[in-house]
């Protein structure tokens, strides 16, 4: 038994979960300790945390019951859902709702509950600048988990609501690292036109989290937004020909050309990055690069990143 605070970390065999959980597990003094929620126990992943320290506990979002039982005892819990394992906003918001009533029920006393921007507050269904997707969504990864914030507030759980931040890690794992045009050359294709798109190391997300939890009750009831960068996709693109030691260009195009690029998700990120073009001052401020590095000491740089990361990005 321990008696260190527990925290427990849904999606911690993952990007964000995984963050909070390394952040959490490398700080000798820290005092949480963590339940690491997985679906199964008996992966390499879940083995892995388990010898860095964290208790490893079965769990599976679409089992509220489990969820519940996941909860018992623990003083905080890291909540995230998982939009493109299903593409269903509606399993996002009956995951949030799962996770909101365990927390309450288990009397956690410090929800983080990674979210978005509810886009339709900006963009109202019947505005027609960017088509409504599934009936009643403009970006239906974001609007979800905005909807949701408001799930975790009438449950009457103490949350801290932590906006993120597009992962720079999506030029790994999610295809959006330079690829060669027709004429051999690299490039990055992003419908943000002159606009600065924040960005961020994805295991920083997790070490932000653990920046509020070390804080106590500071940031419960608060919106926190993080990034590490605000960079335009010329910037990006110089850094990427520089870490690659070969040119790469910014191929913006109109977000209309991207929602017709034809990959699964395809409609939901072109009126994604329309959002984060169009509303650039908003979406900029909302993540503010001061208060992410208060929370996270050792927040990166895409420099940084990239001198970490570049070789495994695939050139295609
Ligand atoms: N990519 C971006 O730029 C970006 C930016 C901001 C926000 N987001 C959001 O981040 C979310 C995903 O978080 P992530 O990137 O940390 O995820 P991830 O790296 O894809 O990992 C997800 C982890 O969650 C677990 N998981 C999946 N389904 C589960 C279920 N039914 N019950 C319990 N655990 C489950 C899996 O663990 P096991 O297999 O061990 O169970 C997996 O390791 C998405 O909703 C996305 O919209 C992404």
């Amino acid at each position: 038994m321990t008696d260190k605070k527990i925290i427990a970390v849904m999606g911690a065999t993952g990007a964000q979960g995984g963050g909070l959980v390394r952040a959490i597990l490398n700080d000798d003094s820290s005092p949480f300790a963590v339940r690491a929620l997985t679906r199964n126990p008996d992966s390499d992943k879940a083995k892995e945390l388990q010898k860095l320290g964290a208790e490893v506990v079965a769990a599976d979002v679409e089992d509220a019951a489990s969820v519940s039982k996941a909860f018992e005892g623990a003083y905080g819990a890291f909540c995230v859902t998982f939009f493109w394992e299903h593409f269903s906003p509606e399993k996002e918001l009956n995951h949030a709702r799962a996770m909101a009533k365990a927390a309450k029920a288990a009397g956690v006393k410090h929800v983080i509950w990674s979210t978005l921007e509810d886009t339709r507050k900006w963009v109202p269904l019947d505005d027609n600048r960017m088509p409504t997707l599934m009936d009643k969504f403009k970006v239906p990864h974001f609007d979800t988990k905005g909807e949701a914030n408001q799930v975790f507030t009438d449950a009457g759980v103490p949350t801290t609501f932590l906006l993120t931040s597009f992962y720079w890690d999506n030029m790994i794992y999610f295809g959006m690292g330079p690829k060669k045009g027709p004429d051999g050359q690299l490039a990055i294709t992003l419908p943000m036109d002159d606009k600065e798109l924040p960005g961020i190391a994805a295991e920083d997300i997790g070490r932000c989290a653990y920046g509020i939890f070390q804080r106590g009750d500071e940031y419960i009831g608060k919106t926190v937004g993080i990034a590490g960068e605000h960079l335009t996709g010329a910037q990006m693109a110089a850094s990427l020909s520089d870490a690659l030691d070969q040119p790469v260009l910014y191929n913006a195009v109109e977000p209309e050309v991207y929602r017709g690029f034809g990959f699964p998700g395809a409609e939901d990120l072109g009126n994604m990055f329309q959002f984060k073009r169009d509303f650039n001052k908003d979406y900029r401020a909302a993540r503010n690069l001061d208060t992410s590095r208060d929370l996270n000491p050792s927040l990166q740089s895409f420099d940084n990143w990239l001198s970490k990361n570049k070789s495994r990005i695939p050139l295609e």
